[in-house]
């Protein structure tokens, strides 16, 4: 299984989107889409990146009702992006219904969908204020969402790099994480609490790295893209020699 890179593209403009990804053309193809970029600029953004046949997650973590959020998924998915998310927390009915108007589409047309389960700016102190004294721990309720996500259909969730292994160990393999928060060694981390590189996200067995701001802020953006391949290539080396010693997936 591979680890791919996706960017994030936080820039404010769509000027300086078409600017980053003219001048990243040969080494980027996966591009993601937050909602402050489709809500000012909508289709168009996503249509100027298929034109130029770049992979697209669509970033809007939909958490509506069923019916809505569902009607929300089919636009997204008429637009020909490769991923979207919704909240895990909207519940099984919702994430179900969304997976079931996918099925409209024919099986080329339909997106990876994932979950996202808790933020990561979510600590124990605000996890505490949003549910009370809750009957399980931050982590463990993760790992409950994570399991009705599966459950629903979702093809996998977005989670921190902490939880990368546990989430692939308990739910099997081929259940897809990307991970936001993934710095190169030794660079700052902005405001990720738990942070990661390329290589040991790779290690864990992350499907895709999401990766922004250390990218499209970089003076040489294409180096620094060649550098987190080269780490993401390193985890993989890494993690095939753990398979061969048979240390996979011990937690
Ligand atoms: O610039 P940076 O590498 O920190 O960008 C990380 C990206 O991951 C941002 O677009 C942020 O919205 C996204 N993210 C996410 N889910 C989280 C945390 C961050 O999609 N739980």
């Amino acid at each position: 299984m591979k680890t791919e890179l996706i960017i994030a593209l936080n820039q404010e403009t769509f000027l300086e989107v078409k600017e980053f990804v003219e001048k990243t053309d040969k080494v980027a193809h996966f591009f993601k889409i937050d909602a402050g970029l489709f809500t000012r600029y909508g289709p168009d953004i996503v249509k100027y990146l298929k034109d130029k046949n770049k992979n697209v997650f669509l970033d809007l973590k939909i958490h509506d009702i069923p019916s809505t959020a569902s009607r929300a998924a089919t636009s997204c998915i008429e637009m020909g992006v490769d991923i979207i998310n919704l909240h895990a927390l909207g519940g099984f009915e919702m994430m179900e219904e969304v997976i079931k108007a996918s099925w409209q589409f024919i099986e080329e047309k339909r997106p990876l969908i994932l979950g996202v389960t808790i933020l990561t700016h979510i600590d124990e102190a605000a996890f505490q204020d949003l549910f009370g004294e809750p009957k399980y721990s931050l982590e463990e309720e993760i790992m409950l969402l994570a399991q009705l996500a599966k459950s629903a259909g979702l093809n996998g969730v977005v989670s921190s790099p902490q939880e990368i292994r546990r989430i692939k160990h308990d739910m099997g393999e081929n259940f897809i994480v990307a991970t936001p928060g993934i710095r190169l060694p030794g660079t700052e981390v902005d405001e990720h609490a738990r942070s990661s590189t390329p290589r040991e996200a790779t290690i864990e067995g992350a499907d895709f790295i999401i990766m922004g701001r250390p990218i499209y802020t970089a003076e040489d953006p294409v180096e620094v893209i060649t550098m987190i391949n080269h780490d993401i290539e390193q985890g993989l080396e890494n993690k095939s020699e753990q398979k061969k010693g048979g240390n996979e997936w011990q937690i």
